[in-house]
């Protein structure tokens, strides 16, 4: 925020996951909201939604979502009320129209992969009549060309998944020929305080596998959650011991050296 002070943003907008399984989630939340920021529902913000509906649904109690469980203890039935009233797509009508979502029109966990293609596009965002779509969710950027829309996906504030260890922004500027032009802000961020918070909060042993993959993965700059769901789905059996047992058979291939935090 203390970046973007220096500029004079017509409008600042969060596009989602404030809540995103960090010790520092709930402050995140406090921040946007006191600033009066308009937020997009993402993902995690879904799961914390989802899980107050019905904590002990099969598909909420995996230690995949204990990170969200823990998030959740830190908001109250009021506020979950609040944050299920979130939009998933906020549109504005400059410019031929302006659409903001966080993964996708019909998807709130739609990951790119650095690509959307012709199909993608049908599937996931012809449903606007917006001239520009921005999507969040991926923490990368990327102009997306040759698809009948503008379509960017724009980084975020920090756990960046391209390799920088970067807080990361985007500015959209309408040109005189109606299209957006879109300009990216990466800037340094104290990663280590982040990382010390996860430690210093517990959130490291309560939050369990998926926590020590963002951990590592923030901390070394190595892409490990998705590749590891990846790789969980091919693993012969699930469960509490077998998610446990790919977690160390997979770490120890991504990073042989590591040491037990
Ligand atoms: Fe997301």
């Amino acid at each position: 925020m203390e970046d973007l002070r220096q500029f004079k943003a017509d409008l600042v907008v969060t596009a989602g996951d404030m809540v995103n399984g960090f010790s520092s989630s709930r402050a995140c939340w406090d921040m946007a909201r006191s600033l009066g920021l308009p937020m997009l529902k993402g993902n995690h913000e879904g799961y914390l939604c989802k899980l107050t509906a019905d904590r002990q649904a099969p598909e909420w109690t995996s230690e995949l979502y204990s990170p969200s469980r823990e998030n959740l203890k830190q908001f109250s039935i009021e506020e979950m009320a609040r944050m299920a009233q979130l939009p998933s797509c906020l549109e504005f009508k400059a410019g031929n129209g302006f659409c903001l979502t966080h993964a996708s029109l019909v998807s709130e966990r739609f990951n790119s992969k650095g690509q959307i293609t012709l199909s993608d596009y049908e599937s996931h965002f012809s449903q606007s009549n917006a001239a520009c779509i921005v999507r969040g969710h991926d923490h990368r950027f990327v102009d997306h060309p040759g698809l009948p829309k503008q379509v960017f996906s724009i980084g975020s504030v920090g756990h960046a998944r391209d390799g920088l260890q970067k807080a990361q922004y985007a500015f959209f500027d309408l040109l005189p020929d109606q299209t957006w032009q879109m300009s990216v802000r990466s800037i340094d961020y104290p990663h280590e305080l982040a990382l010390e918070q996860m430690l210093s909060s517990g959130l490291l042993e309560r939050g369990g596998v998926i926590s020590q993959l963002i951990y590592y993965e923030v901390k070394h700059q190595h892409p490990l959650l998705f590749r590891f769901l990846d790789f969980y789905k091919t693993w012969p059996a699930h469960g509490e011991q077998e998610i446990r047992k790919a977690f160390y058979q997979f770490m120890g291939r991504e990073l042989p050296d590591l040491k037990p935090v």
